[in-house]
């Protein structure tokens, strides 16, 4: 079997317990996965292995408390947990599981583990008799209900000398189990996404812009990257902050858009999810236009069509695009698919709470015949099923052709 390869960030947590010593190996292991390992110590985990040992080995400073300014000042404890694609706590032990399953944040682990957006993973170490106890059991059955993954525990010898349920897994297996689902399935393509809505200038100080926040683009450049894509988003205005391994291009007009497209050249895959403004104004003035009566009319012209110029390339990408459609959804978005020569279209129903700035939506993906059905779910969700539907597409060409 192939050794687990992986490019993911991985807050590992250790608290305290004698299998703290297994939680070295654990770092060493997934930094030669090729994963990125921080280390955060309970007080606890401390008196078992010296946070200078998981500095030697993971490469970084070990954070253990809450409250230091001077780690604070560098990346803090949000950032932190922002940075992480998964955390995993190992040992967990019934204490940090207790503490855990009732949603306290009384140091800097627990903290990190309900600031996090990213998986967490336990893998629980402790007492058999600990194990099976039923405050312990109950924690157990929170935690899965809150969506914490509990990796283990092994039965066996334990430290204590008894024998029966509690061991931490080995490194090894925990490994597997983290980075199993780790799919490298886009490794070695260039992925290039469009996100958000341009802004089109009037005078220096108003424009015309849509209600795109940048959720869908942002959530297929972050499924890209973590598949091993080397991504590039081109994203017009948002607050949302750049996803880790993307390279990020900010534009704020549909013709700035198309330019930096354009800049890219090769792609492997692209992917129109910004919500491009289909006119800009003819002749923007350069100074703040003053009210002269009761009506003020605006010449627009037709803005260039980023995603059919990425379809018309000799040598193109597979092509991805939206539909933002009202009414009519299906019917329209069939159509424009063939008129602007995309391999997939996801289309959605955009309105008063549906589709833009909110971070969940349904989508009907159609294409030369297919189609699929996405139900209402977080975009990043339907980000992976986007990316898994252009698989299937490209498996199924291919085995037609051969
Ligand atoms: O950003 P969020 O708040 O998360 O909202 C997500 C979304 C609603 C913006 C997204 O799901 C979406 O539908 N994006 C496309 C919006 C849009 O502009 O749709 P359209 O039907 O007008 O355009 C069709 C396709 O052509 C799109 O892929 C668009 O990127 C592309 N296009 C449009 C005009 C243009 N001049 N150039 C283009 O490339």
């Amino acid at each position: 079997m192939n050794a687990p390869s992986s490019n993911q960030r991985i807050l590992v947590g250790v608290s305290g317990g004698i299998a703290a010593y297994k939680a070295v190996v654990l770092v060493r292991r997934l930094i030669e996965a090729g994963c990125e390992v921080r280390v955060v110590m309970t007080e606890a985990a401390t008196r078992f292995v010296a946070p200078l040992t998981f500095q030697a080995v993971s490469g970084h400073p070990v954070r253990t408390t809450l409250l230091d300014a001077e780690a604070e000042s560098g990346m803090d404890h949000i950032a932190l947990a922002r940075w992480a694609d998964a955390v995993v706590v190992a040992p967990a032990s019934a204490d940090l599981m207790a503490r855990l399953a009732n949603g306290l944040a009384d140091d800097l682990l627990t903290t990190l583990c309900l600031a996090t957006d990213a998986p967490v993973h336990l893998a629980p170490a402790m007492n058999r008799q600990m194990w099976a106890h039923p405050a312990t059991q109950a924690n157990h059955a929170r935690l899965i209900e809150h969506g914490v993954t509990l990796l283990g525990p092994a039965a066996g010898a334990q430290a204590c000398g008894e024998t029966g349920e509690g061991r931490m897994l080995e490194p090894d297996a925990i490994v597997d189990a983290l980075l199993a689902n780790d799919q490298q399935d886009l490794a070695g393509r260039h992925v290039v996404v469009t996100a958000a809505g341009t802004r089109e200038p009037i005078d220096p100080v108003r424009f015309i812009a849509n209600r795109s926040s940048g959720r869908m683009g942002f959530a297929l450049a972050d499924d890209a990257a973590r598949r091993g894509a080397v991504v590039t988003l081109v994203a017009g205005p948002s607050t949302l902050p750049t996803p880790a391994r993307v390279e990020r291009i900010d534009v704020e007009t549909a013709q700035q858009m198309q330019t930096a497209v354009e800049s890219i050249g090769v792609t492997d895959i692209f992917v129109g999810a910004a919500a491009v403004a289909d006119f800009r104004l003819a002749a923007p003035v350069d100074h703040k236009l003053k009210k002269s009566g009761e009506t003020l009319s605006l010449e627009l012209v037709p803005n260039p069509d980023i995603i059919r110029g990425v379809a018309e390339r000799s040598g193109r990408p597979f092509v991805i695009g939206f539909a933002a459609e009202t009414d009519h959804v299906r019917e329209y978005a069939a159509a424009k698919r063939v008129a602007k020569g995309m391999d997939l279209i996801c289309a959605n129903e955009v309105g008063p709470g549906k589709g833009f700035d909110r971070p969940d939506n349904a989508l009907l993906l159609l294409w030369e015949g297919g189609e699929r059905e996405l139900a209402q779910a977080d975009k990043r969700h339907l980000a992976g099923e986007i990316f898994d539907t252009y698989h299937q597409i490209t498996q199924d060409r291919d085995d037609a052709s051969s």
